[in-house]
């Protein structure tokens, strides 16, 4: 886990300098310790449930954390080919236990999956289903299915990523779902077999979750009584974590016990005496509190009343508080107490006004040269790295043990220019 050790940042036992001197910065740095606690707290949550979690691929699809989540017994829910093939190269054997959601899944996608013979597809629309039927059909796989269900529930997060009111364009209205059910059950190639939500990311308030359950439990009922046979419920996926720590690293295991605890209440209560199989898409709450991204303070400056600390690190490496107002905890490296602490724009060298990781933050004051970390960038950090104004993407590090691994090398100009010839 990400503690100070005489005033020195580690990941698990590791110093934070003495990787940074191997692996330079940018740098995504990731703890396996926090990565298997999490996960066993996740889904110590749902025992003596018929479970299975499917770990949300987009959250952070690095190769070896995928490869480590599968170990850990994780399945996947795959949103693109490209997220597929990446589960066939991690764990080819979880195919069979991985679900593949998306709006807009193309024809070589449906293709690709009914190849890999995957759980379970998130349908969100009549036409998918028409395709999803015809390409099985040619193919001669059978496809299982569950319709993703726009519960019409709100919930309280950036509106950027909530998903489950109408007016989004996700899923199917619930109102159409028992016409739908009965299209889909005339196909051959189509196996019925579940309803699935997601009503977006980042929620920390346990209640929509809740209300989204009960009226897939109603569904549920209403769809057996018409002779569905209605064997899974895909939760989706979205429990938020904090952000906001006030004191230490990241959220607190004993915190994170506490809202898996009161999450794995709120769906399952709702679903008792159903006796369906639970699928779960959890990615941020997973992952998000196992990685920082360490970086160099390149120079100080003042322009009128604000004064900049600009970082090798930008919003190409971390698009968060850009896109989303997110704030991440940023804290030194090398803590010395007898710093004092102002207030700062933490910025990046990209042309952007939009180019910030933090806005007028109090921070302990920090001097050219010396290293920061961003905290819980564990998802949707690298995962929406770019490489805008030509920055080559970071490298990532994975710890286990006393071992750092490289588990992304970091990308050279070549790289970048590979594809163009
Ligand atoms: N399942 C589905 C169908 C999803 O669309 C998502 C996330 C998840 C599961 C996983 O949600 P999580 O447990 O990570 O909240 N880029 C944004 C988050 C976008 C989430 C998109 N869908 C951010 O950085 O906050």
């Amino acid at each position: 886990m990400f503690h100070y050790r005489k005033y020195i940042l580690h990941c698990d036992s590791l110093p934070l300098p003495t990787l940074v001197e191997k692996y330079g910065t940018p740098l995504y740095l990731y703890s396996s310790e926090t990565l298997r606690a999490r996960y066993g707290v996740f889904q110590g949550a749902f025992k003596g449930t018929r479970h299975s979690v499917c770990y949300s691929v987009k959250a952070n699809s690095n190769l070896s954390l995928m490869k480590l989540l599968a170990r850990f017994g994780a399945g996947f829910d795959v949103v693109s080919g490209g997220e597929l093939h990446r589960v066939s190269k991690a764990a080819r054997g979880r195919l069979k236990q991985t679900v593949f959601s998306g709006v807009g899944k193309t024809q070589a996608e449906i293709d690709a999956a009914l190849r890999a013979s995957i759980l379970l597809f998130n349908v969100e629309s009549e036409g998918e289903l028409e395709l999803l039927a015809a390409r099985a059909t040619k193919l001669r796989r059978k496809a299982r299915v569950a319709f993703r269900v726009n519960p019409d529930v709100p919930a309280e997060t950036h509106p950027y990523i909530s998903t489950g009111l109408r007016e989004h364009k996700f899923g199917v209205a619930i109102a159409d779902a028992s016409r739908l059910y009965r299209q889909a059950a005339r196909s051959k190639h189509i196996e019925v077999a579940g309803v699935s939500v997601h009503i977006g990311s980042q929620i920390t308030d346990v209640a929509p979750f809740r209300a989204t359950m009960e009226r897939v439990a109603e569904l549920v009922l209403e769809l057996r009584q018409a002779g569905h046979d209605i064997t899974y419920v895909d939760a989706g996926g979205g429990l938020g974590i904090d952000y906001e720590q006030q004191e230490g690293i990241s959220e607190p295991i004993e915190t994170f016990k506490r809202r898996a605890s009161e999450y794995a209440k709120a769906v399952l209560e709702p679903l008792q005496g159903l006796n369906v199989h639970l699928l779960l898409e959890p990615g941020r709450a997973l992952v998000a509190p196992a990685g920082v991204l360490v970086t160099r303070l390149l120079y100080r400056k003042q322009n009128g009343a604000k004064q900049f600390l600009i970082t090798d690190a930008a919003m190409n490496d971390l698009l968060r508080p850009a896109l989303y107002g997110a704030q991440h905890g940023i804290v030194p490296v090398t803590r010395d107490p007898g710093r004092s602490r102002e207030t700062f724009d933490v910025v990046g060298p990209i042309c952007e006004t939009g180019d910030f990781l933090a806005r007028d933050r109090v921070l302990t004051d920090a001097e050219p040269g010396e290293l920061l970390a961003l905290l819980d960038v564990g998802a949707y950090g690298m995962a929406l790295a770019s490489n805008y104004n030509t920055r080559p993407r970071a490298a990532e590090v994975l710890v286990e043990g006393r071992r750092a691994k490289l588990v992304r090398r970091r990308e050279t100009f070549s790289d970048l220019l590979a594809p163009e010839g």
